[in-house]
């Protein structure tokens, strides 16, 4: 309104620092003032109500120590008023002078009040040589604080910013002119022309809202991935670029047999209770494996064989058949080295080089010129897919997460394989500090829990479980003796939450999955 009106009654203002903002004692000259008659001028540009110039200067504004000179006088003369005068009283030694101003004003003040001829020496002491000073440093600081500069010039100025007592910084002000709506009154401009207006008339006298091409508008309405997708992508590349070909897991639905019995998982253990596996009604029973295999495996359990003692129970027959929603992708995996060994076993295999269902073959490799071939190729293969598991839901667990697994097949494999291995694959996730630790699997031995360590937790926290895959699970399926297989697991869930700082399992699958959280999620997280 000051602006409007200012421009009314005047036709310009070539200066802003001349007007004086409400409430204000003097004329707009700090930078602060400046600030807020620019919001004002583009406010007022916006509607087309002035037009205005930009002016570049540079101001100067009081560091905290020359705050305190305007309150309290420079050093100098604080130095100075500190002493007697010459023959009124017993001189200060430089001791008791700086006791009384302090060992910074002291210091910086007697050489400038000296200069200036202010004090002098009597005896060993100081006193004052005249009885009134003019304390210029006061005086400029003053101007300076209420200007932003002096008129005395430049070269103060820079001995002041020297004397860090003032700093430089760059300022505006504006020169302003009425513009094309100009008017006095600053009501709102209409932001719509409406059906009242036009039968009104009311639109003839109305001012418009200008319309902002510049403006960037509501951001488009779009599909996003979910983070889970994000790093399932991330880690299927790892996998991709070490050379693992991917596992066929559309099967949700196994057999105890392919889940447990074939990975030597006694038909006993825990984790096949009610409590823990989900098993189907309909259909219940599942059809049998290959009867030379299952007859193998059944009898392993049983009686041994392999070099083992098996686990010396009866073999139910019924639990091998009974349908579950897989509790592990190494059921997957079973399926695949089942079919890999399939040329050992003599097995016409289609293709040459081993089955594969993705186009691409699942081995590598020829035996070397001269030695026997006993049908077996060396595989990396690597799985990402969902598991089952009856758990209590709370925070970290879902009755359904993701596993991340990965096999690899070949002659004379040992632990420090699967340890190096897993020091790459971890490493290619950026996880460089890890840690194992001896685990027990009932199908792999040894085996492994696998640490890292977690730089915002401080702490290790357990990434995944791996091992070399027992004998007792291998040599049924018709691997060479001499053939090791070793493999790991881990949940997509945990590198998931860690990397987008989510810690509610609940709040990343389910009904309460946040789709504002999934769009605005990075892309990439490095
Ligand atoms: N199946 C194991 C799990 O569910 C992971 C694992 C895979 C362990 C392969 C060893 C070898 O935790």
């Amino acid at each position: 309104q000051l602006i409007l009106d200012t421009l009314d009654d005047k036709t310009a203002i070539n200066d802003t620092r001349d007007l004086t903002l409400p409430g204000q004692s003097g004329p707009a000259v700090s930078h602060d003032a400046q600030i807020t008659i620019l919001g004002a001028l583009n406010s007022l540009l916006s509607r087309d109500m002035i037009s205005y110039e930009t002016h570049e200067i540079s101001s100067h504004i009081l560091t905290p120590e020359g705050a305190q000179i305007i309150n309290e006088g420079s050093h100098e003369a604080r130095v100075w008023s500190a002493l007697p005068e010459k023959g009124a009283g017993p001189p200060l030694s430089p001791l008791q002078l700086k006791k009384q101003v302090g060992d910074e004003t002291a210091k910086v003040g007697q050489g400038r009040a000296f200069k200036n001829g202010w004090i002098g020496k009597d005896g060993d002491g100081l006193v004052k040589l005249i009885s009134m000073i003019q304390d210029d440093t006061q005086i400029d600081l003053q101007e300076i604080s209420s200007t932003g500069t002096l008129k005395s010039g430049e070269k103060v100025l820079a001995d002041l910013r020297k004397r860090k007592l003032i700093i430089q910084r760059k300022g505006q002000w504006f020169s302003v002119q009425k513009g094309p709506s100009f008017s006095t009154s600053t009501a709102k401009p209409e932001t719509d022309l409406t059906a009242d207006m036009l039968t009104s008339g009311a639109w003839k006298t109305s001012t418009f809202k200008k319309y902002n091409f510049e403006a960037e508008g509501v951001p488009v309405d779009s599909g996003a991935l979910h983070p889970l997708l994000k790093v399932r992508e991330e880690i299927r590349s790892i996998f991709l670029e070490m050379g693992f070909a991917e596992m066929p897991t559309a099967a949700f639905v196994e057999s105890g047999f392919w889940c447990f019995d074939a990975l030597f998982v006694p038909q006993q253990h825990p984790a096949r209770d009610l409590q823990d596996t989900f098993y189907l009604s309909d259909p219940a029973k599942s059809l049998l494996p290959e009867p030379n295999y299952y007859k193998l495996v059944s009898t392993i359990h049983e009686h041994g064989g392999f070099g083992s003692t098996g686990y010396r129970a009866p073999w139910n027959h019924e639990e091998s058949t009974k349908l579950l929603l897989r509790t592990h992708t190494t059921a997957s995996s079973a399926h695949m080295l089942y079919k890999l060994a399939a040329k050992c076993r003599g097995e016409e295999v289609g293709g040459g080089e081993g089955e594969d269902t993705h186009g691409t073959s699942m081995t590598a490799g020829n035996p070397g010129k001269g030695e026997h071939d006993d049908g077996f190729r060396p595989a990396k293969l690597f799985s990402i897919d969902r598991v089952f598991r009856n758990e209590t839901m709370d925070a970290t667990h879902l009755a359904e997460f993701h596993q991340v697994e990965g096999v690899v097949a070949d002659r004379g494999l040992t632990l420090a394989d699967l340890i190096g291995f897993m020091r790459v694959f971890f490493k290619k996730m950026g996880i460089e500090q890890v840690r194992f630790k001896p685990a027990y699997n009932p199908y792999t031995e040894p085996s492994l829990e696998i640490f890292a360590f977690h730089p915002m937790l401080n702490r290790w926290v357990e990434v995944g479980n791996s091992g070399m895959f027992r004998p007792e699970m291998l040599e049924p399926m018709g691997f060479p003796k001499d053939v090791r297989v070793h493999g790991w697991g881990l949940s997509l869930e945990r590198p998931t939450m860690i990397r987008y700082g989510i810690n509610n399992i609940r709040t990343l699958v389910g009904h309460k999955v946040s789709l504002e959280g999934i769009k605005n999620s990075p892309a990439v997280m490095f």
